[in-house]
């Protein structure tokens, strides 16, 4: 685990002392519509700025869906390093799926005198998972399966493929596990899994677990002791949905606060995937290289505002151009310190000087405007933040399904100092960078 070590920016950035550097007149904060840009002689700084630099050589960060081939997971390193002010934020997915795998684990520890509704000796738990392809999602499914004892290893990796139904343990993906506890064996079966897309083709799709757990519920509710799933949107749907009336804990991922308060009502726990540290470093490695300073700045070395991260919430992985935040669990014991997921973190909320950090336009789209974390959590953070770094960000919502609908609204790059992208899916990378190479 490597911290961020110094790069020098080449100057390719003109060192602007722009002219127009008043960030409070060109704050708003829109839902871009193409090419509405007001006239290029009415905003000298953005002008001159974009006029200099090509680009193919504008600062780009990938955030939240890693350039990877989606059937592989092999980082796509074309796309992580198309210039040399490309990165990529998100977090470790391995570390958090760990941590929700051992606080299923030790919820049903805790609590096996009570867990087995039907008494059958069998701890059955379903798994809403939230894109086959993604690989956040997939480590979340190996990492309760590995706690859990149900993995089934092919060529040296976890299967992280949906089962389907498996009520009679048959299903090859997973196997049963045995769990002893107080000098008791327990079998835990995967009682059903399945990626929730719905028929447009929207993954992580939270009306569709709610719809699936509706249909297990139905057909062997008595069996379910335990509702995992991916990602809170899903897990709240089903929670909301059933588990809440039955008193069954639920399992999510990304502390979106309606899932935090419902650890309150019986809700097993969460994971923070620190989104208020994802967010900030999204915007502040553009504000970086804009600026032409070294790319710690602000992150591993305080700026001059003060802001500044401590290694126990990212590590920064050089050859993975990657940033990645820490988790954290989020339970009955600690919940009452996560209600607001959209509140910045306070080690890195100080504001830059406007004249040393004049105002930048930022093209940056959220992949599917329905994304529950993205959307409730991540994008207000966005929002916060990119007040505090004199950034003028367009925030584009895609409709989750068509790579094309976003990138159709990227036709005018030339607008624009820097880009974040979040892909709809993480195979297509290079449907951007050929916009940007244009
Ligand atoms: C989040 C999910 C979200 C997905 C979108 C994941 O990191 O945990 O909630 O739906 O990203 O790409």
């Amino acid at each position: 685990m490597k911290k961020a070590l110094a790069l020098t920016l080449a100057a390719a950035m003109a060192l602007s002392l722009a002219a127009c550097s008043g960030g409070d007149t060109t704050t708003s904060e829109s839902t871009a519509s193409t090419g509405t840009s007001e006239a290029a002689t009415s905003d000298a700084a953005a002008t001159t700025t974009s006029g200099e630099v090509a680009n193919k050589d504008k600062p780009l960060v990938w955030f939240n869906r890693q350039p990877s081939n989606s059937s592989t997971g092999e980082l796509d390193k074309a796309a992580l390093t198309f210039n040399e002010n490309t990165y990529y934020v998100g977090f470790d997915a391995n570390q958090g799926a760990e941590l929700q795998g051992q606080m299923v684990l030790d919820y049903i520890t805790a609590n096996i005198d009570t867990i087995d509704q039907n008494g059958d000796g069998i701890i059955g738990y379903v798994l809403a998972i939230g894109d086959i392809g993604h690989n956040d999602s997939i480590a979340r499914t190996r990492g309760v399966r590995s706690a859990l004892g149900t993995a089934v290893e092919v060529d040296g990796a976890i299967n992280s493929d949906p089962v389907g139904t498996n009520t009679d343990g048959t299903a090859t993906a997973v196997q049963d596990g045995t769990l002893e506890v107080n000098g008791k064996s327990y079998v835990v079966r995967e009682l059903a899994s399945q990626e929730m897309k719905n028929s447009a083709g929207a993954t992580w799709d939270a009306a569709t677990a709610g719809n699936a757990i509706g249909t297990w519920a139905a057909s062997f509710g008595d069996s379910i002791d335990v509702v995992v799933s991916n990602n809170d949107g899903m897990g709240m749907s089903m929670f909301n949905a059933w588990s809440k009336e039955k008193g069954i804990p639920t399992f999510g991922y990304d502390a979106n606060a309606d899932a935090v308060a419902a650890i309150g009502e019986g809700y097993g726990g969460t994971i923070s995937q620190h989104a208020d540290v994802q967010a900030y470093l999204t915007l502040r490695v553009i504000r970086n290289a804009l600026d032409g300073v070294d790319i710690d700045t602000g992150i591993g070395t305080a700026d001059e505002a003060g802001n500044v991260l401590s290694d126990d919430v990212y590590k920064y992985v050089e050859d993975e151009r990657s940033y990645y935040a820490l988790n954290v669990a989020v339970t009955k014991d600690n919940y009452q310190d996560f209600m607001d997921s959209t509140k910045v973190y306070e080690p890195v909320s100080n504001q830059l000087d406007a004249t040393t950090h004049p105002t930048k336009k930022v093209w940056l789209d959220i992949y599917n405007s329905a994304d529950n974390f993205l959307g409730s959590t991540y994008q207000p953070l966005l929002q916060n933040y990119d007040d505090l770094l004199n950034l003028e960000v367009e925030y584009i919502a895609g409709d989750g399904q068509t790579e094309a609908n976003i990138t159709n609204r990227l036709s005018n790059p030339s607008q624009y100092d820097a880009f974040a992208i979040n892909m709809v899916k993480t195979d297509n990378g290079a449907s951007y960078t050929a916009l940007l190479s244009q």
